[in-house]
């Protein structure tokens, strides 16, 4: 049996340096021992593009995901399989574009009411707004209702922070169970819109939302809403919050990094944006600037850049065993700063992106993950980032006040502050 190498100056030692550093450590470790290494005991870092997508993509078969916020049961039954294939539908490119205006509208909201010519905490901003613009999409005119226990929820969340990803599973913790409370009062709300619209029904009376198709796939085929839906759209909404309020807190950082970038997505803006009622699939598919940035920012800082799996049955990464139980972690953000698959890979540039030869063809860009696990809610996100990147760059003048990049849990800009000035002078001389 061939066990992959790793080091062997302590596990202690090991732990506290990557605690200081993560992918740092794991940066080095992979430059020390080659692409399949053991960090400690029984865990280990599978880097480089054929390991990483061996195990992302073996998930399922030789690898498990662990249990986590996302463990949400992927093996439906029967007569739920028609539900959770509508419910992936509703969250598809094409279906996302039919009802871009609803985001629009909540990116020139963040917009607008952004302050200038001061400094303005970013990341709460930024979450709410992506909060907000998600339940819309999701529940139409419901959506005001549902945030109250959206925030209750993402209050709890935010305060546990490490401790609560950490705690193993089973632990009937005081802290996990007040976000289990917020969780299940979150349901509750999204039950009274179910029974509510279920009493109304023809549906479609809330302008054919995503909750109103998944209600009337619920009744085609014969499945409670009430108990299939309410937990999954939950866990959507934590998603919305957790994923895009970082991704967008780096888009904001790297407007104001990259003036030259930021010009080019504010006068494509101004070129191609109607109101934001009026944005559709056609108007996305014009914004290929923005688009070019979102994708290079989530290249350059994936906020999901740490994914784990448990080896279920023994398994060859890279050319060495992995038993059962042990766990593989594959980090998106290093892949995507490894100069084997991206060339200058340390320089922001979203360039490459417009250029077909250097795209995500190679197969090494993974922000949203791979396989069977692969994050169902990629283009509601980009499409939330790529509107908020143009509204955002058409009406500010964005500077970088300060930030501190942290690994816990998402990889995150903390403590994010942007300073803001109008880009229009006439604007700015009050015109
Ligand atoms: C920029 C924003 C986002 C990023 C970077 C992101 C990234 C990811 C990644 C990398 C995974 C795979 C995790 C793994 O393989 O272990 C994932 C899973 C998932 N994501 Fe996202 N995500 C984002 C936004 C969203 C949104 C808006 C939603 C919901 C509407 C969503 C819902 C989910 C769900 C439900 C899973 C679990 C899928 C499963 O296990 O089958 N994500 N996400």
């Amino acid at each position: 049996m061939r066990r992959p190498p790793g080091p062997r100056d302590g596990v202690i030692a090991g732990v506290g340096a990557y605690e200081a550093d993560r992918p740092g450590y794991l940066a080095a470790g992979t430059a020390r021992f080659g692409d399949v290494w053991q960090v400690v005991p029984r865990i280990h870092f599978a880097a480089g593009l054929d390991a990483t997508r061996q195990v992302l993509r073996r998930t399922g078969e030789e690898f498990e995901p662990p249990r986590g916020t996302f463990a949400l049961p992927r093996r439906a039954r029967r007569e739920d399989e028609a539900v959770e294939a509508a419910r992936i539908r509703t969250l598809r490119h094409h279906r996302v574009g039919r009802h871009a205006g609803t985001l629009a509208i909540g990116a020139a909201e963040l917009a607008e009411s952004w302050p200038r010519g001061t400094e303005a905490e970013a990341l709460p901003r930024l979450a709410a707004a992506s909060a907000r613009m998600a339940a819309c999409y999701h529940f139409g005119p419901d959506a005001a209702e549902l945030m109250h226990g959206e925030e209750e929820l993402a209050e709890l969340r935010a305060t546990l922070g490490p401790r609560y990803v950490h705690l193993p599973g089973w632990v009937p913790a005081p802290s996990r169970l007040r976000v289990r409370r917020a969780q299940h009062h979150l349901a509750a709300r999204i039950r009274r819109v179910i029974d509510r619209r279920a009493g109304a029904a023809p549906y479609g009376t809330s302008g054919g939302d995503v909750l109103d198709e998944l209600m009337r796939t619920c009744d085609d085929n014969g499945v409670n809403p009430r108990v299939y839906l309410p937990f999954r759209m939950v866990t959507a909404m934590v998603a919305a919050r957790e994923m895009v309020g970082p991704a967008a807190g780096w888009v904001l950082a790297a407007l104001a990094e990259n003036p030259r970038w930021a010009e080019r997505v504010a006068a494509e803006a101004e070129a191609v944006l109607p109101c934001p009622d009026d944005v559709d699939g056609a108007v996305l598919s014009r914004l290929t600037s923005a688009n070019a940035f979102v994708r290079e920012t989530l290249r350059l800082y994936p906020p999901n850049w740490l994914l784990s799996r448990v080896v279920a049955r023994p398994v060859q990464v890279g050319g060495y065993d992995l038993q059962p139980g042990e766990r593989v972690m594959v980090s998106p953000y290093l892949l995507h700063r490894d100069p084997r698959y991206f060339p200058d890979a340390d320089v922001f540039d979203p360039e490459r992106w417009l250029r077909p030869a250097n795209g995500p063809g190679s197969g090494a860009y993974l922000p949203y993950g791979a396989g069977p696990r692969t994050c169902p809610g990629a283009s509601l996100a980009s499409v939330e980032l790529v509107l908020i990147a143009a509204f955002m760059a058409r009406r500010h003048l964005v500077r970088r006040h300060s930030l501190t990049p942290t690994t816990w849990g998402t990889y995150r800009p903390s403590g994010l502050t942007v300073l803001c000035r109008p880009r229009d002078l006439r604007e700015a001389a009050g015109c």
